[in-house]
């Protein structure tokens, strides 16, 4: 394998607890925030001190676990009714990457079959769940260099690097495996409002000293004009059947301007992010977050001024060239959907 790793570890399971490293402080600063509880799990993942869809999909687990822990371990009553609370709580905290329903599903489909102390079967859920996705990320890493071989330059978006994952990356574990085959020009766009790609990206691919040029987002077109790259490389929150993909705000634009300028969208992601209800992106419910995210504080109580703030958007499969999962890669989506690969 010629990945080169990362050590950067967005969660990290002790034994009985769940640390966090607070993604809204970097990259000033690498602080860990420890949970014992699932309310404070639950936080984590609605306030974005961890973020990204894999990466919510195993805090969320581990949430699951500390469920348990503090509920049967400790007898109480209708400990079951307790844990199930807290899993509607775990699925209320960000509503559009379906990884986290997915790993929720899982663990629930754990607990529901098991009568007897249900503490070593659920641990050993979340931390396969967890071993998964690494093992996925590599995989997709490579098959995702295989078809970017003769690739000049890269422009990624958000952050979906050891971050926004268990380890190593979906879209940035292809560049990752990429850089360390071949010297590649590699561009990140800032992801406003949140500034994934400024803060995360960027800080990630420096730690791994990998170089990066960062653009404004508005700057885009004008790099695709210049014929500086030759592929868009981005994850996904949600795939639905047909091949729709629902992403980092911003990654609809990109999938336009790419059209125009003859450059080749990639999504990777595991299959985790394939939604096998919904036939296409339109059934995607989009997050919308608060206006201070987006609005100058100057402007928090005036009644004139508001903001508009989806943070996903969906690019339809018409737009991909390829889906790249742990389980093969969709060429030309549009043509096929994604279904087959949940048979595999
Ligand atoms: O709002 P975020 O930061 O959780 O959004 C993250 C993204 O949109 C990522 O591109 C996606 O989750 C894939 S991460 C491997």
């Amino acid at each position: 394998m010629t990945n080169k790793s990362s050590g950067v570890q967005a969660l990290q399971w002790t034994g009985h607890s769940l640390k966090v490293l607070d993604q809204r402080q970097l990259p000033e600063k690498i602080s860990y925030d420890e949970y014992t509880d699932t309310h404070g799990v639950a936080e984590a993942i609605a306030t974005m001190r961890v973020r990204g869809a894999p990466a919510i999909g195993i805090a969320a687990a581990y949430g699951v676990v500390l469920s348990v822990y503090r509920h049967y371990s400790l007898s109480v009553d209708n400990w079951r009714q307790h844990v199930l609370a807290d899993i509607e709580l775990l699925a209320d905290s960000r509503p559009t990457a379906v990884n986290l329903f997915w790993a929720l599903n899982q663990m629930k489909a754990v607990l529901d079959g098991q009568q007897d102390n249900p503490l070593p079967t659920v641990l050993a859920c979340a931390e396969k769940i967890h071993a998964d996705d690494i093992a996925a990320n590599y995989k997709m890493g490579d098959s995702g260099a295989d078809i970017l071989a003769n690739a000049k330059g890269i422009m990624t978006h958000c952050n979906t690097g050891a971050l926004a994952t268990g380890g190593y990356g979906t879209a940035l574990g292809v560049i990752r495996s990429l850089y360390a085959r071949t010297p590649v020009k590699i561009y990140a766009g800032e992801t406003r409002p949140w500034l994934q790609g400024q803060r995360l990206t960027v800080w990630e691919l420096a730690q791994d000293e990998i170089p990066v040029t960062l653009i404004a987002d508005s700057a885009a077109a004008w790099l695709m004009k210049s014929g500086a790259i030759d592929w868009v490389v981005v994850g996904a929150d949600r795939i639905a059947l047909n091949g729709d993909v629902a992403n980092k705000i911003g990654t609809y634009s990109l999938a336009v301007l790419a059209k125009q300028h003859d450059v080749k969208v990639m999504v990777v992601a595991p299959t985790s992010t394939i939604d096998g209800s919904i036939q296409t992106g339109d059934y995607i419910k989009i997050e919308q977050r608060q206006q201070s995210e987006l609005l100058p504080a100057c402007y928090k109580d005036n009644a004139l001024v508001s903001a508009w703030n989806p943070v996903f958007d969906v690019t339809p499969a018409k737009l991909i060239s390829a889906i790249v999962t742990e389980r093969g890669v969709v060429v030309n989506p549009v043509e096929s959907g994604v279904g087959g690969l949940l048979k595999i």
